[in-house]
């Protein structure tokens, strides 16, 4: 019999998002699932009841028969003192939990014997972004804390000049550049500001650069990538520095926007009070770290308040102020979910602790505590964050590999010279035997591969395509046999008599002329194109 999905309204005070959306119930039936949502529980995010029903689900008058009913409850926020108290024996709940937060959670859970799998302990691994609500969740809020700050700052962010007077342009500093500080940078550029932005992680510096905005570094040289491609705590040499950068940008910019978190440890403070007070009055901090304490001294968690004319923003529910959106990302996070744990598309689930993904977000296993789970094998740092000093350690065949997202071991210097003599060997051999014509050819042909080889191979894979269009221009290079066809009657006085193809014979030619030309041209204008794309 297919599982009952319960979706209840979120309780906790002020919170608008809901676990799943019309279009994902339809989904979700399709895998064989029944859905059952607590009446009003799409109200804060403007969804009726009666979309949710033309979406497939029924309705439950209160939260008690949802949970009373459902084998599977999806939740956003972790379920407080009276939900804990409805879980069962076999139920499966899937929702945002912060283990590492919450352990008194953690064992009142287990103790219903039930099963907890917790959006936020997915591991940030490639195969699991489609379900990494964590990203999702911090797009949104990156792109909220801009629109909160424009709507506190009395100005435009982008520059104008009109006939009442010139306007310059807003500056924004962002600080912490993850998920919700380059959604933030793209953001605030789409609106017209200047942007900088700063990170412990000198690997995201082409990265703000691509959204619009500009790397503001620190004086001092040190690695800021820890474990798993995340931020670590700096030294107190770095900190200093620090300090004196963002001193700096505090006086000369409108707004700032603090994303910085090191998992697992208090946000670090990195906007004192000193530098508020030397902001221009009118000037906006959103702190997006508030929640964890805070980047900045003044911040006060849950509010907005000024101080020095600086108004500090501390919410901790941007998401949730964009309440549809992040319902939808959301709702996608938690069908991907699904998916994964139902991979005979029959609506029953299986909580298989083999699979990595699964084994990481499941906190409780009937009844087992099953959190911290064992390191992921992958980590969650970029192709490209390899420290420096290791890449400059590395072989260069090495370094090749890595561009390529991995190749192998490289072959070493003596395998590399056995495959050489044996390549001479078998030259020899065909040298010896084959037609002089044939060898010629051969010659031109083994070399091709090898130049062709050394070519792409060197040519990064986000590259592979604009490559692909000009190779396929360049190849038209053929049509030098169409036009020695249409060569004018004089080619029968160097060729000598009956050189000169018939009349058919050249009317091909000149057709293949013409759709050699497309190939070539087209190939041309679309690696262009594609170069542009990667052109800021
Ligand atoms: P986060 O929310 O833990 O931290 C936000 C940012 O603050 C980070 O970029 C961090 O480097 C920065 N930061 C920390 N301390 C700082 C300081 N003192 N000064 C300035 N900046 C400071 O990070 P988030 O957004 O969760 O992402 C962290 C990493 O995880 C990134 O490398 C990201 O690319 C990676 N990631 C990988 C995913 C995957 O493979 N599925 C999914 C999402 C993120």
């Amino acid at each position: 019999m297919a599982q009952l999905i319960g979706i209840p309204k979120e309780l906790y005070p002020g919170e608008k998002r809901v676990a799943t959306v019309p279009d994902v119930v339809e989904k979700l039936c399709k895998l064989g699932f029944s859905v059952v949502v607590e009446a009003g529980a799409g109200e804060g995010a403007t969804i009726g009841d009666d979309a949710y029903q033309a979406a497939g689900a029924t309705i439950a008058p209160d939260a008690a028969s949802v949970w009373a009913q459902a084998d599977i409850v999806f939740k956003v926020r972790a379920p407080n003192a009276d939900e804990v108290t409805r879980l069962r024996e076999g139920q499966t709940l899937v929702s945002f939990i912060w283990a590492g937060q919450n352990p008194e959670l953690l064992k009142a859970m287990a103790e219903k014997k039930a099963t907890v799998i917790s959006m936020d302990s997915v591991p940030r691994i490639s195969r699991a972004q489609k379900l990494d609500a964590l990203s999702s969740m911090a797009n949104i809020g990156g792109y909220r804390a801009v629109i909160e700050a424009a709507h506190a700052f009395g100005r435009f962010f982008t520059g104008q000049i009109t006939a009442a007077g010139k306007v310059p342009p807003a500056k924004v500093f962002v600080i912490g550049a993850g998920v919700a500080g380059l959604a933030a940078i793209g953001a605030a550029s789409g609106l017209g500001a200047i942007v900088r932005a700063n990170d412990t992680r000198p690997e995201v510096a082409d990265q703000i650069k691509s959204l619009g905005g500009e790397f503001v570094p620190v004086d001092y040289v040190e690695e800021g990538s820890g474990v798993g491609g995340y931020a670590k705590v700096m030294s107190e040499g770095f900190q200093k520095a620090q300090r004196e950068t963002f001193a700096k940008q505090a006086k000369e910019v409108d707004i700032i926007i603090t994303t910085a978190l090191i998992p697992g440890k208090p946000a670090p403070k990195l906007i004192t009070a000193e530098m508020v007070q030397s902001m221009k009055p009118g000037s906006v901090i959103v702190d997006m770290a508030a929640e964890q304490g805070g980047n900045c001294e003044l911040t006060e968690p849950g509010k907005i308040v000024t101080k020095y004319g600086v108004i500090i923003i501390g919410y901790a529910d941007l998401p949730s102020r964009l309440p549809r959106q992040s319902s939808n990302l959301y709702a996608t996070n938690l069908l991907r979910m699904t998916e994964e744990l139902c991979k005979t598309k029959d609506g029953q689930i299986n909580v298989n602790m083999e699979d990595e993904v699964l084994r990481g977000a499941t906190v409780v296993k009937a009844g087992e505590v099953t959190w911290p789970p064992p390191a992921p094998k992958l980590s969650a740092a970029p192709a490209g964050s390899t420290p420096a000093k290791a890449a400059a350690a590395a072989p260069p065949a090495q370094k090749k590999g890595h561009g390529h997202g991995g190749g192998g071991e490289p072959a070493s210097a003596s395998k590399t010279a056995a495959l050489f003599g044996v390549a001479a060997v078998l030259f020899l051999l065909i040298g010896a035997y084959a037609p002089a014509a044939f060898l010629g050819h051969f010659t031109v042909f083994v070399l091709a591969c090898f130049v062709g080889y050394m070519v792409v191979w060197n040519v990064k894979p986000s590259l592979h395509t604009p490559l692909m269009s000009v190779t396929n221009a360049i190849s038209s290079i053929i049509v030098i046999g169409a036009l020695v066809q249409i060569a004018p009657p004089a080619v029968e006085s160097v060729l000598g008599e009956g050189a000169r193809p018939d009349a058919l014979i050249r009317w091909l030619a000149v057709a293949g002329i013409a759709l050699t030309a497309v190939n070539m041209f087209g190939g041309f204008a679309v690696t262009r194109r594609m170069l542009a794309m990667f052109r800021k």
